[in-house]
């Protein structure tokens, strides 16, 4: 399952989904956390030092071996230097699991231990000025994209992206590529306006938003968020003297979090769990390539220099491993 949590900056979106990554690990369900926000913070969220969260390798530092284990033996694809962000995997392509050892892992996740368990760490890299607005920028969260066009993930088993908000997410098809966007917002008119905005952008491509309210702190602050979010409002994640301690540097066990902010974490996963049965490889694939075309046109087919619609393998779609994923197996069946 592919979660991705937005927001406006300092909404909450990297401690809600560091929150719901423990949630998931003491569940004993396998996990992959991706940092993709400007701010690289998932990391020190998880618990890592500074100086361990530096250090992790940037998938942005590392696209031509991502690319040429990915378009394996696709005829289709040529050489990685042709492989750009949304080329879409077809016949040949490798595909990634969520629970497996690959050259991409090897290269480009770390393991971080938690109290519930271990997790894999993925990071885009930190952004610079300089980066926003041009593909650089856009390489580093392509990286991102690629992977989850080649993903093939099942039920009980999850990648939790802390990502970036605002008009950068909306020049790629990432924000597409989720089974579950949640969208933390504070009670407050900005807050909710990054959701308006969220909405218009999500709405021709069907893609499932739920709104998290987040530092709710009353009755009123609820009522503000069910005004102006409606039926998109999934639940709210009261102000947390918890998440307080932890970012005083204290080290809160997961237990020791308020019932009532657990329950929301609780919440998430069964409503992640339910979007399952929602699936629909076959416009998971459509929306890849209708990107991969837009890509191509706009700047794919001038710097490769041939026409990347030849990439596209209309027959293909990405396979959906049926029922749960017995947990602790070493590989997923498909
Ligand atoms: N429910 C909560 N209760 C108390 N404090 C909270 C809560 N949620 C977040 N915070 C605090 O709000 C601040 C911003 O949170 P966080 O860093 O998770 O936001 P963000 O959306 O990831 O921000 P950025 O856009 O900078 O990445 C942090 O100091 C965090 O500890
Ligand atoms: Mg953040």
């Amino acid at each position: 399952m592919k979660i991705a949590f937005v927001g406006k900056g300092g909404s909450g979106k990297t401690t809600l989904s560091a929150l719901f990554i423990r949630h998931l690990a003491a569940a004993g369900r396998p996990v992959i956390a991706v940092d993709a926000d400007i701010n690289q913070h998932l990391g020190p969220a998880l618990g890592l030092t500074d100086g361990q969260a530096a250090a992790l390798p940037a998938l942005g530092a590392h696209l031509p071996q991502i690319k040429d284990y990915l378009r394996g033996s696709n005829p289709r694809i040529a050489s990685e230097e042709v492989m750009i962000k949304t080329t879409p995997p077809g016949t040949g392509s490798r595909l990634l699991r969520i629970v497996e050892e690959n050259p991409v892992y090897a290269t480009c996740a770390r393991p971080v231990a938690l109290d519930e368990g271990s997790v894999r760490l993925l990071v885009t890299g930190a952004f610079t000025e300089e980066d926003l607005g041009v593909a650089c920028y856009h390489s580093k969260v392509g990286a991102v994209e690629l992977l989850l066009n080649h993903l093939v993930d099942g039920a009980d088993e999850y990648l939790v992206t802390d990502m970036t908000a605002g008009s950068d997410s909306f020049a790629s098809g990432l924000f597409t590529r989720f089974d579950l966007t949640f969208l933390v917002a504070e009670p407050t008119r900005k807050g909710v306006s990054v959701y308006r905005q969220y909405k218009e952008y999500a709405r021709d491509f069907g893609v499932a938003l739920r709104v998290i309210g987040n530092k709710v702190q009353s009755a009123d602050d609820l009522a503000f968020l069910r005004r102006e979010v409606g039926d998109d409002l999934l639940t709210a994640f009261g102000q947390s003297d918890w998440v307080r301690r932890l970012e005083q540097g204290a080290e809160p066990g997961l237990a020791e979090l308020e019932p009532a902010n657990r329950a929301v974490l609780e919440q998430l996963r069964a409503t992640v769990d339910d979007a399952f049965a929602g699936r629909d490889p076959r416009r998971y694939a459509d929306q890849a390539v209708h990107f991969h075309l837009r890509n191509a046109e706009s700047w794919g087919n001038a710097r490769t220099g041939i026409d990347l619609a030849d990439q596209v393998d209309p027959e293909f779609t990405l396979p959906v491993p049926g029922g749960r994923v017995a947990r602790g197996q070493a590989t997923v069946g498909v």
